[in-house]
């Protein structure tokens, strides 16, 4: 069975680089039309440049005031609708305890990981998913399901919240359809430290034996977005290569 984006228009957050691009990329090798997000424009000309397909590009902080209305707006008008939202940005300026975060941090995490994906989704159903029902894809992460030790905290807690906001968003905008995504470890520059501090030891651990690449997640975000999927919402998928029963916790290499 052909996962097929033919005539779907999609847009997604933080798509120049790890897995915001790897979903970019597969969604519009499946026949979608791709706006792509994040804060610098030669990075996105960059993404662009490997992709097939159609692909557009809209520069913003996802969690400015204005960035969600305007990026919903330049993909509607570029591409004439919009049927998938994946709210995927995210940002984790503080790495410690949680009681003695900065309100500044605490501020900017709750802003782009939290904040945004709800601007964004009420743009989207402002301008296009009030009348033509479509699909929120919201990334969130393990760390938002269980506690993983000290120090990503509360960035965790931000992805809790976006997993309870989906359930929500689902019952409240059906048939439009809000899913999630909670990927374990995969290898990107945002995990870039992990990956070097814990990743030998967790992949030995995992059932499957090795870390996420990017392009694992793009495989589930696109049968997400398609119309195979069109019996789910309100779930946020666990994808981790079975961290989760293996002692999924992160533990420093020996
Ligand atoms: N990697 C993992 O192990 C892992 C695990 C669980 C969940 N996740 C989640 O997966 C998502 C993607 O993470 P990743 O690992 O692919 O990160 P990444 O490799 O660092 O890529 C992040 C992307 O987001 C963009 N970005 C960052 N801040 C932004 C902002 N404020 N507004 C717009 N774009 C922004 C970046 O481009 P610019 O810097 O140019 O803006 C880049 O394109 C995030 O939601 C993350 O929480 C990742």
């Amino acid at each position: 069975m052909d996962v097929s984006l033919d005539g779907k228009v999609a847009l997604v957050t933080g798509a120049s680089r790890g897995i915001g691009k790897a979903m970019a990329a597969t969604l519009a090798a499946s026949g979608a039309k791709v706006m792509i997000n994040s804060r610098k424009q030669e990075s996105l000309e960059a993404a662009r440049a490997e992709m097939d397909g159609e692909v557009e590009i809209f520069a913003a902080n996802a969690g400015d005031d204005d960035a969600a209305e305007r990026g919903v707006l330049a993909t509607i008008e570029r591409f004439g609708q919009l049927d998938i939202l994946i709210n995927n940005a995210a940002t984790n300026p503080y790495y410690g305890r949680t009681l003695d975060i900065d309100d500044a941090r605490y501020q900017k995490t709750f802003q782009v990981n939290l904040d945004a994906p709800l601007r964004w989704t009420q743009a989207a159903w402002k301008h296009a998913f009030a009348e033509r029902p479509g699909t929120v894809i919201n990334v969130a992460s393990v760390g938002g399901l269980r506690v993983e030790g000290v120090g990503l905290g509360v960035y965790n807690v931000t992805k809790a919240a976006l997993i309870h906001l989906t359930k929500q968003l689902a019952h409240e905008l059906g048939p439009t359809r809000v899913v999630g995504i909670a990927p374990g470890l995969v290898e990107t520059d945002f995990a870039q430290v992990l990956v070097d501090n814990f990743g030998d030891a967790l992949a030995a651990r995992m059932p499957v034996g090795r870390l996420g690449q990017p392009q694992d997640i793009a495989n589930l975000a696109t049968f997400l977005a398609s119309d195979l999927a069109s019996w789910i919402t309100a779930e946020t998928y666990v994808i981790d290569g079975g961290a989760s029963v293996a002692g999924g916790a992160l533990e420093p290499a020996e």
